[in-house]
């Protein structure tokens, strides 16, 4: 595959990875629990992160990292993730995103999730939450689809985002498809 964590960092918006749909993970090989040992770095690195997906480290596969506490010791990896709603109670709760620095939003989003994914080591795992972490679980499935906070975010937020939106695109570097906001 060829993935080099060596220079790796978080990319940003507008990003053109940041819209793809990732795809599955083959097999957890050495060389995917290196990516996930790197993505738990950057994930902690400006101290803001409670959470990291691979197309956020420019690799396009269904993995993402999750520190609800921001303690390395809930440090926990999700491969190929299945999320399921397991209730229709929905709430709203503001969210940032370590790829689009300085735009908050609140998003409304079901509350008590399942969690169905592979560990480091391969092996399958279930997992429930009705709290933060089942927030973090979506915004960070989200990423494995291509769909960011200022998707889902309201009309309002995103008109007060719409400057910081700008100056990102104005910076970037690698430039996806002009898109309607
Ligand atoms: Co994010």
């Amino acid at each position: 595959m060829g993935i080099n964590v060596d220079k790796m960092k978080i990319v940003k918006f507008p990003h053109p990875v940041l819209r793809q749909k990732a795809k599955p993970v083959d097999a957890v090989t050495p060389e995917i629990k290196t990516l996930v040992a790197k993505m738990f770095e950057l994930m902690h690195e400006g101290g803001k992160g409670v959470g990291l997906a691979a197309p956020q480290v420019g690799v396009s596969l269904r993995i993402f990292v999750t520190c609800e506490t921001q303690d390395p010791k809930d440090d926990r990896a999700y491969i190929n993730p299945v999320l399921t709603v397991q209730d229709t109670v929905s709430e709203d709760m503001e969210e940032g995103c370590l790829s689009l620095p300085d735009i908050r939003g609140t998003i409304r989003r079901p509350v008590k999730l399942a969690m169905d994914a592979l560990d480091i080591d391969g092996q399958p795992f279930h997992l429930e939450d009705d709290d933060y972490l089942a927030r973090i679980w979506q915004h960070e499935n989200d990423h494995l689809d291509g769909v960011l906070i200022i998707d889902r975010m309201s009309l309002m937020d995103r008109m007060a985002s719409k400057r910081a939106l700008k100056e990102l695109e104005d910076r970037a570097t690698v430039v996806a498809p002009k898109k309607k906001w």
